[in-house]
Protein backbone atom coordinates (compact mmCIF):
# COMPACT_ATOMS: atom_id res chain seq x y z
CA UNK A 1 0.00 0.00 0.00
CA UNK A 2 1.41 3.36 -1.00
CA UNK A 3 1.14 6.27 1.23
CA UNK A 4 0.73 10.22 0.35
CA UNK A 5 2.11 12.58 2.70
CA UNK A 6 -0.74 13.71 5.04
CA UNK A 7 -2.79 11.07 3.38
CA UNK A 8 -5.14 9.76 6.12
CA UNK A 9 -6.21 6.47 4.28
CA UNK A 10 -3.81 4.23 6.77
CA UNK A 11 -6.33 5.92 10.20
CA UNK A 12 -9.83 4.64 7.84
CA UNK A 13 -7.99 1.13 7.20
CA UNK A 14 -6.93 0.76 10.48
CA UNK A 15 -10.84 1.64 12.20
CA UNK A 16 -12.29 -0.28 9.51
CA UNK A 17 -10.21 -3.37 10.95
CA UNK A 18 -11.40 -2.51 14.63
CA UNK A 19 -15.18 -2.68 13.29
CA UNK A 20 -14.25 -6.11 11.75
CA UNK A 21 -12.57 -6.99 15.37
CA UNK A 22 -15.50 -5.89 16.82
CA UNK A 23 -17.65 -8.11 15.12
CA UNK A 24 -19.74 -4.79 14.29
CA UNK A 25 -22.51 -5.90 11.53
CA UNK A 26 -21.49 -4.99 7.73
CA UNK A 27 -17.68 -4.83 8.69
CA UNK A 28 -16.82 -7.75 6.45
CA UNK A 29 -17.56 -6.03 3.79
CA UNK A 30 -14.76 -3.56 4.01
CA UNK A 31 -11.71 -6.25 5.56
CA UNK A 32 -8.84 -6.58 3.71
CA UNK A 33 -5.27 -7.67 4.15
CA UNK A 34 -4.06 -4.04 3.75
CA UNK A 35 -6.59 -3.43 7.07
CA UNK A 36 -5.26 -6.12 8.98
CA UNK A 37 -1.80 -5.53 8.03
CA UNK A 38 -2.40 -1.65 9.27
CA UNK A 39 -3.72 -2.98 12.88
CA UNK A 40 -1.29 -5.49 13.58
CA UNK A 41 1.57 -3.16 13.18
CA UNK A 42 -0.57 -0.35 15.18
CA UNK A 43 -1.20 -2.23 17.98
CA UNK A 44 2.52 -3.58 18.62
CA UNK A 45 3.62 -0.35 18.11
CA UNK A 46 1.39 0.71 20.73
CA UNK A 47 1.65 -2.03 22.87
CA UNK A 48 5.46 -1.45 22.89
CA UNK A 49 5.26 2.33 23.40
CA UNK A 50 2.90 0.95 26.37
CA UNK A 51 0.76 4.02 27.24
CA UNK A 52 1.41 6.44 30.30
CA UNK A 53 -2.23 5.48 31.97
CA UNK A 54 -1.85 1.58 32.62
CA UNK A 55 -5.33 1.15 33.35
CA UNK A 56 -6.66 2.46 30.10
CA UNK A 57 -7.81 -0.28 27.45
CA UNK A 58 -5.78 -0.58 24.02
CA UNK A 59 -7.18 1.95 21.65
CA UNK A 60 -8.85 -0.39 19.30
CA UNK A 61 -11.35 -1.04 22.18
CA UNK A 62 -11.54 2.86 22.59
CA UNK A 63 -12.38 2.85 19.21
CA UNK A 64 -15.05 0.11 19.67
CA UNK A 65 -16.88 2.18 22.45
CA UNK A 66 -16.80 5.40 20.01
CA UNK A 67 -18.30 3.71 17.36
CA UNK A 68 -20.55 2.00 19.56
CA UNK A 69 -21.65 5.16 21.37
CA UNK A 70 -22.38 6.97 17.90
CA UNK A 71 -24.84 4.32 16.53
CA UNK A 72 -26.58 4.21 19.69
CA UNK A 73 -27.16 7.82 19.48
CA UNK A 74 -28.77 7.36 15.84
CA UNK A 75 -30.60 4.74 16.48
CA UNK A 76 -32.24 6.47 20.17
CA UNK A 77 -32.81 9.81 17.50
CA UNK A 78 -34.76 7.63 15.39
CA UNK A 79 -33.66 9.95 12.37
CA UNK A 80 -34.17 8.72 8.91
CA UNK A 81 -31.63 11.29 7.06
CA UNK A 82 -27.61 10.94 7.94
CA UNK A 83 -24.98 12.58 6.79
CA UNK A 84 -21.41 10.85 7.75
CA UNK A 85 -18.96 13.26 7.13
CA UNK A 86 -15.06 11.27 6.91
CA UNK A 87 -16.97 8.18 6.86
CA UNK A 88 -13.70 6.35 5.49
CA UNK A 89 -14.29 2.55 5.36
CA UNK A 90 -17.41 2.61 7.88
CA UNK A 91 -19.82 0.19 8.11
CA UNK A 92 -22.53 2.34 9.42
CA UNK A 93 -24.14 3.77 6.40
CA UNK A 94 -24.14 0.37 4.90
CA UNK A 95 -25.85 -1.05 8.12
CA UNK A 96 -28.26 1.49 8.59
CA UNK A 97 -29.42 1.54 5.11
CA UNK A 98 -30.58 -1.93 5.56
CA UNK A 99 -33.86 0.06 6.54
CA UNK A 100 -35.12 1.37 3.12
CA UNK A 101 -36.43 4.09 4.80
CA UNK A 102 -33.10 5.83 6.04
CA UNK A 103 -31.46 8.31 3.71
CA UNK A 104 -27.46 8.58 3.89
CA UNK A 105 -25.30 10.24 2.26
CA UNK A 106 -21.20 9.69 3.24
CA UNK A 107 -18.54 12.70 2.64
CA UNK A 108 -14.55 11.07 2.18
CA UNK A 109 -11.80 11.81 -0.05
CA UNK A 110 -11.58 10.45 -3.54
CA UNK A 111 -9.31 8.34 -3.03
CA UNK A 112 -11.34 7.30 0.26
CA UNK A 113 -14.45 7.14 -1.70
CA UNK A 114 -12.63 5.07 -4.41
CA UNK A 115 -11.28 2.45 -2.49
CA UNK A 116 -14.42 2.09 -0.28
CA UNK A 117 -16.44 1.28 -3.85
CA UNK A 118 -13.85 -0.96 -5.13
CA UNK A 119 -14.29 -2.92 -1.69
CA UNK A 120 -18.02 -3.15 -2.07
CA UNK A 121 -17.71 -4.27 -5.78
CA UNK A 122 -15.58 -7.29 -4.56
CA UNK A 123 -18.81 -9.38 -3.39
CA UNK A 124 -22.78 -9.54 -4.46
CA UNK A 125 -23.56 -8.29 -0.96
CA UNK A 126 -21.85 -5.69 -1.32
CA UNK A 127 -22.62 -4.20 -4.75
CA UNK A 128 -25.93 -4.82 -3.12
CA UNK A 129 -25.45 -2.18 -0.78
CA UNK A 130 -23.74 -0.14 -3.54
CA UNK A 131 -26.71 -0.25 -5.59
CA UNK A 132 -28.92 1.13 -2.31
CA UNK A 133 -31.15 3.95 -3.76
CA UNK A 134 -30.95 5.22 0.44
CA UNK A 135 -26.79 5.34 0.45
CA UNK A 136 -24.76 7.74 -1.83
CA UNK A 137 -21.28 8.06 -1.27
CA UNK A 138 -19.84 11.60 -2.11
CA UNK A 139 -16.53 12.48 -3.03
CA UNK A 140 -15.55 15.89 -1.54
CA UNK A 141 -13.28 17.68 1.39
CA UNK A 142 -15.79 18.60 4.64
CA UNK A 143 -14.49 21.89 4.38
CA UNK A 144 -15.12 22.98 0.81
CA UNK A 145 -18.15 21.17 -0.36
CA UNK A 146 -21.46 22.39 0.19
CA UNK A 147 -23.78 20.60 2.02
CA UNK A 148 -27.33 21.57 0.98
CA UNK A 149 -28.03 19.19 -2.19
CA UNK A 150 -28.07 16.45 0.53
CA UNK A 151 -30.42 17.08 2.53
CA UNK A 152 -34.09 16.70 2.31
CA UNK A 153 -36.17 20.00 3.07
CA UNK A 154 -38.56 19.63 6.34
CA UNK A 155 -36.33 16.81 7.14
CA UNK A 156 -34.48 16.54 10.28
CA UNK A 157 -30.84 15.56 9.71
CA UNK A 158 -28.22 13.42 12.09
CA UNK A 159 -24.88 14.93 11.01
CA UNK A 160 -21.57 12.31 12.49
CA UNK A 161 -18.60 13.33 12.40
CA UNK A 162 -16.66 10.12 13.29
CA UNK A 163 -12.68 10.37 14.10
CA UNK A 164 -12.03 13.48 12.24
CA UNK A 165 -12.40 16.33 14.52
CA UNK A 166 -9.01 15.64 16.21
CA UNK A 167 -7.37 16.43 12.63
CA UNK A 168 -8.82 20.03 12.30
CA UNK A 169 -7.88 23.26 13.74
CA UNK A 170 -9.97 25.26 16.31
CA UNK A 171 -10.72 27.55 13.27
CA UNK A 172 -11.66 24.73 10.64
CA UNK A 173 -13.99 23.00 13.48
CA UNK A 174 -15.76 26.12 13.97
CA UNK A 175 -16.13 26.57 10.42
CA UNK A 176 -17.54 23.04 10.24
CA UNK A 177 -19.57 23.71 13.10
CA UNK A 178 -21.23 26.81 11.74
CA UNK A 179 -21.78 24.82 8.30
CA UNK A 180 -23.86 22.12 10.10
CA UNK A 181 -25.92 24.58 11.88
CA UNK A 182 -26.95 26.00 8.93
CA UNK A 183 -28.44 23.18 7.73
CA UNK A 184 -31.75 23.72 9.93
CA UNK A 185 -32.60 26.60 8.02
CA UNK A 186 -33.58 23.90 5.40
CA UNK A 187 -33.88 20.41 7.34
CA UNK A 188 -35.98 22.40 10.60
CA UNK A 189 -33.53 20.68 12.61
CA UNK A 190 -29.95 18.93 12.90
CA UNK A 191 -27.91 17.10 15.15
CA UNK A 192 -23.79 17.31 14.77
CA UNK A 193 -22.32 14.28 16.55
CA UNK A 194 -18.53 13.79 17.11
CA UNK A 195 -15.62 12.86 19.09
CA UNK A 196 -13.15 14.73 20.23
CA UNK A 197 -11.21 13.96 23.79
CA UNK A 198 -9.71 17.33 25.44
CA UNK A 199 -6.19 17.54 26.05
CA UNK A 200 -6.54 18.39 29.63
CA UNK A 201 -7.91 14.48 29.48
CA UNK A 202 -5.85 13.33 27.05
CA UNK A 203 -3.23 10.80 28.54
CA UNK A 204 -3.09 9.15 25.23
CA UNK A 205 -2.70 11.43 22.50
CA UNK A 206 1.20 12.29 22.33
CA UNK A 207 1.91 8.45 21.49
CA UNK A 208 -1.38 7.56 19.29
CA UNK A 209 -1.11 11.44 17.33
CA UNK A 210 2.82 10.25 17.00
CA UNK A 211 2.29 7.30 15.61
CA UNK A 212 -0.75 8.73 12.87
CA UNK A 213 1.99 11.43 12.29
CA UNK A 214 4.95 8.85 11.11
CA UNK A 215 2.27 6.76 9.46
CA UNK A 216 1.07 9.87 7.38
CA UNK A 217 3.85 11.06 6.40
CA UNK A 218 3.55 14.45 8.56
CA UNK A 219 -0.70 14.81 9.34
CA UNK A 220 -0.99 13.85 12.98
CA UNK A 221 -3.31 15.67 15.62
CA UNK A 222 -4.26 19.37 16.28
CA UNK A 223 -3.80 19.75 20.05
CA UNK A 224 -5.97 23.42 20.48
CA UNK A 225 -9.29 21.69 22.06
CA UNK A 226 -8.07 22.46 25.39
CA UNK A 227 -11.16 21.67 27.87
CA UNK A 228 -14.72 19.94 27.29
CA UNK A 229 -15.72 23.90 27.62
CA UNK A 230 -13.94 25.45 24.64
CA UNK A 231 -15.56 23.06 22.76
CA UNK A 232 -18.90 23.60 23.86
CA UNK A 233 -18.27 27.11 23.71
CA UNK A 234 -17.77 27.28 20.07
CA UNK A 235 -20.81 24.85 19.49
CA UNK A 236 -22.92 27.76 20.91
CA UNK A 237 -21.17 30.81 19.40
CA UNK A 238 -21.93 28.46 15.63
CA UNK A 239 -25.42 27.98 16.11
CA UNK A 240 -26.71 25.14 18.30
CA UNK A 241 -28.82 26.01 20.97
CA UNK A 242 -28.30 22.41 22.98
CA UNK A 243 -25.02 21.48 23.63
CA UNK A 244 -24.50 17.80 25.65
CA UNK A 245 -21.29 16.08 26.40
CA UNK A 246 -20.69 12.41 27.56
CA UNK A 247 -17.76 9.96 28.01
CA UNK A 248 -17.14 6.30 27.50
CA UNK A 249 -17.00 5.58 31.26
CA UNK A 250 -20.21 7.28 32.50
CA UNK A 251 -22.44 5.41 30.32
CA UNK A 252 -20.69 1.83 28.94
CA UNK A 253 -22.75 -0.15 30.80
CA UNK A 254 -26.16 2.07 30.56
CA UNK A 255 -25.74 1.93 26.88
CA UNK A 256 -24.69 -1.85 26.74
CA UNK A 257 -20.76 -1.25 25.09
CA UNK A 258 -19.46 -4.13 24.32
CA UNK A 259 -16.92 -5.23 27.05
CA UNK A 260 -18.31 -2.76 29.10
CA UNK A 261 -16.04 -2.72 31.96
CA UNK A 262 -13.08 -2.19 29.96
CA UNK A 263 -12.58 1.85 30.74
CA UNK A 264 -11.91 3.81 27.67
CA UNK A 265 -11.31 7.18 26.74
CA UNK A 266 -14.13 8.90 24.24
CA UNK A 267 -15.35 11.62 24.71
CA UNK A 268 -18.92 12.98 22.88
CA UNK A 269 -20.56 16.23 21.61
CA UNK A 270 -24.08 15.97 20.68
CA UNK A 271 -25.75 19.50 19.50
CA UNK A 272 -28.58 20.35 18.34
CA UNK A 273 -29.80 23.71 16.54
CA UNK A 274 -33.11 24.24 15.08
CA UNK A 275 -34.48 27.02 12.66
CA UNK A 276 -36.00 28.64 15.65
CA UNK A 277 -33.11 29.16 17.23
CA UNK A 278 -31.18 29.61 14.05
CA UNK A 279 -29.77 33.24 13.44
CA UNK A 280 -30.73 35.26 10.28
C1 LIG B 1 -9.62 8.11 11.39
S1 LIG B 1 -10.40 8.02 9.82
C2 LIG B 1 -12.07 7.85 10.37
C3 LIG B 1 -12.93 7.14 9.37
C4 LIG B 1 -14.33 6.80 9.88
N1 LIG B 1 -15.04 7.98 10.29
C5 LIG B 1 -14.23 5.81 11.01
O1 LIG B 1 -14.34 6.23 12.18
O2 LIG B 1 -14.07 4.63 10.72
C6 LIG B 1 -10.32 9.70 9.28
C7 LIG B 1 -11.01 9.94 7.94
O3 LIG B 1 -11.14 11.35 7.76
C8 LIG B 1 -11.05 11.61 6.38
N2 LIG B 1 -10.77 13.05 6.21
C9 LIG B 1 -9.80 13.77 6.80
N3 LIG B 1 -9.87 15.06 6.42
C10 LIG B 1 -10.93 15.14 5.59
C11 LIG B 1 -11.53 16.21 4.86
N4 LIG B 1 -11.03 17.46 4.93
N5 LIG B 1 -12.61 15.96 4.10
C12 LIG B 1 -13.12 14.70 4.01
N6 LIG B 1 -12.61 13.64 4.68
C13 LIG B 1 -11.52 13.86 5.45
C14 LIG B 1 -9.90 10.72 5.96
O4 LIG B 1 -9.83 10.57 4.55
C15 LIG B 1 -10.24 9.43 6.73
O5 LIG B 1 -11.06 8.58 5.98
Amino acid sequence: MKVKQGDLTVTALYTSQVWAWGGLSHAHLFASSDAQHVFDAANAALAAARTPDQELAPLHQSLLHRHAMIDHLLSASGYQQVIELAAGLSRRGAAATSDAQVHYTELDLPHVVELKRELLQRTDEGRAVLARPGLRLVEGDVETVAFEPFVRRGEPVFVIAEGLMMYLTANARRRLFAKVSRLAAITGEVRLVFDLVPTSEDTESDIVGGMVKAATGGRGFERDAPTRDDIVTALRETGFDDVEVVASSDIAREWNLPDPDRRTLVVLFMARASSRATRP
